[in-house]
Order: C-alpha cells, then sequence, then structure tokens
C-alpha cells in the first residue's frame, strides 16, 4: 500500500470535491484565513463537502481547488500550536472560555455602543441601513450572550466532568438531562442561526464597504463586527467539528465502560 506520509503530492490528494470542509479545516487548521477569503463557511456548514460550499460561496471548482493547494504547499511542516484534536477536553473547553467568550463578551457591548454613535451621527443619511444593522446585531447579540451561559453553565460542565471521570480524576457525573446529546444539537442549532445573522451583517453592510462620508467611529464598527466575525467562526469550528463531537465520543466511551 502507498505510504502517504511519504507521498510528496499527499497534499494534492485532500483536495478532493467531496472532502468535507470541516474535516480538511480540523486537519489543516491553517487553511482558515483561505477559506475566509473564498467566502467558504467551515463552522456551521463544515458538514458540507468543497464542492457544495464553493457553489454556495459563487466559486468555481478550479479556483477553490487552486488557492487550498497552495496553501497547503505553503503550510509549515511541524508543530503549529495546540493539536485540538488529541488535547484534553477540559484543557479545550478552557481554552474556548478563556479565548473565545471571553473577547465575544468584551465585544458584544463595545460595538453596541459604537453602533450607537453611527446611527446618531449618520442616521439622516444611512437611516435605513443603520436600523437594518441594529435589528440583526441586537438579536445576535442577546442570543449570543445567553448561548454563552448554557455553554458556561450547562454544557461545559457536564462535558468536563464526563472527561474528568474517564481520566480518573472524578466522580462519575451524573446528568439530569440524560445525555449531553440533546444540549449539543441545541447549542449547534444555535451556532447556524448566528451564522445566518453574520452572513446578513455582510449582506446589510455591502460587506462592510464604508459610505463616503464615514467617520472614525464608523471604521471603527466595521472593524469590530469584521473581527467579531472571525473569532465567532473559528469558535463555532472549535466546537461544532472538534470538541462537541469528542465530546460526544467521550460519554459513549463513558457508557460503554460497564458493559
Ligand atoms: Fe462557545
Ligand atoms: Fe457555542
Amino acid at each position: 500500500m502507498k505510504d502517504i506520509a511519504k507521498d510528496p503530492h499527499r497534499q494534492y490528494n485532500e483536495i478532493q470535491p467531496d472532502t468535507t470542509v470541516g474535516d480538511l479545516v480540523v486537519r489543516h487548521p491553517l487553511l482558515r484565513p483561505y477559506l475566509e477569503q473564498l467566502g467558504l463557511d467551515y463552522c456551521c456548514g463544515g458538514k458540507k463537502s468543497l464542492l457544495e460550499a464553493a457553489h454556495q460561496a459563487g466559486q468555481n471548482w478550479p479556483t477553490v481547488m487552486a488557492v487550498l493547494q497552495r496553501a497547503l504547499e505553503l503550510e509549515p511542516e511541524g508543530n503549529v500550536g495546540t493539536n485540538w484534536n488529541t488535547a484534553p477536553l477540559i484543557r479545550l473547553a478552557d481554552h474556548i472560555v478563556a479565548k473565545h467568550h471571553a473577547f465575544t463578551k468584551e465585544q458584544l457591548p463595545r460595538l453596541d455602543g459604537l453602533l450607537s454613535k453611527v446611527q446618531n451621527a449618520h442616521g439622516a443619511q444611512q437611516g435605513e441601513m443603520l436600523g437594518h444593522l441594529r435589528r440583526v446585531y441586537g438579536a445576535l447579540r442577546a442570543e449570543l450572550e445567553a448561548h454563552l451561559i448554557k455553554e458556561e453553565q450547562i454544557l461545559f460542565p457536564a462535558i468536563k466532568g464526563i472527561d474528568a471521570f474517564m481520566s480518573g480524576i472524578g466522580d462519575r457525573p451524573v446528568f439530569h438531562c440524560g445525555s449531553i446529546f440533546s444540549p449539543i444539537r441545541q447549542m449547534e442549532y444555535e451556532h447556524d442561526s448566528a451564522g445566518k445573522a453574520l452572513a446578513e451583517l455582510r449582506q446589510i453592510t455591502d460587506n462592510f464597504r464604508l459610505p463616503a462620508d464615514a467617520c472614525p467611529t464608523f471604521e471603527a464598527l466595521y472593524d469590530g463586527l469584521k473581527d467579531l466575525e472571525a473569532d465567532l467562526h473559528e469558535h463555532i469550528h472549535l466546537e461544532n467539528n472538534i470538541f462537541f463531537p469528542r465530546s460526544v465520543g467521550r460519554e459513549e466511551e463513558m457508557n460503554n465502560k460497564d458493559r
């Protein structure tokens, strides 16, 4: 059998029309900016094939293949940070909260304040667009704030309890909800909803294109929204494509332990 690790054309084999976007990003996290640039959804749409995601983004397949192949060729060899596919789940949960939840909690009110200032200053010329932006942003903020609380207070402690028990450092956890499967499904549903709201923000703002009379606050608002979007894409990718599937697997191991 051919040894894939020693195959100099190994990377070319990975970019196939039926490769799922999520699998590709799990194996090659450094491809994320290239997927962002192509407009391919790798977090909520991680279960889609590359071909499907390319069609959805309005990109043709040869372009997508060429960009991703080139990116794989440029990918540095060796250690590129923590491998979240194998790191302890407890560490991954703490990383998500410390990095992504903290960032989101800080940015949501900050951007809300900037949006209010921009509405006050530019309401006469951009009132309709800014009103639409306010409605979508307001709903996204409310949903995300509630979402983070549910993850931090219910789901993540449950997952950490399973991982602690399976690692021999805790008692067997008892869940009132039966399994972590249904809260995970609910979180994935909310990720889809956040993903749609982010896409709507782009559409409303014409891809964050500033009007000719934009002030520095307007610019700071659009820069902040872009940063929020990029961070949420990475955050949702980590949960949907790595943390949640691994947690479901860990719970199955626990259930099989006594059988
Ligand atoms: Fe989260
Ligand atoms: Fe989440």
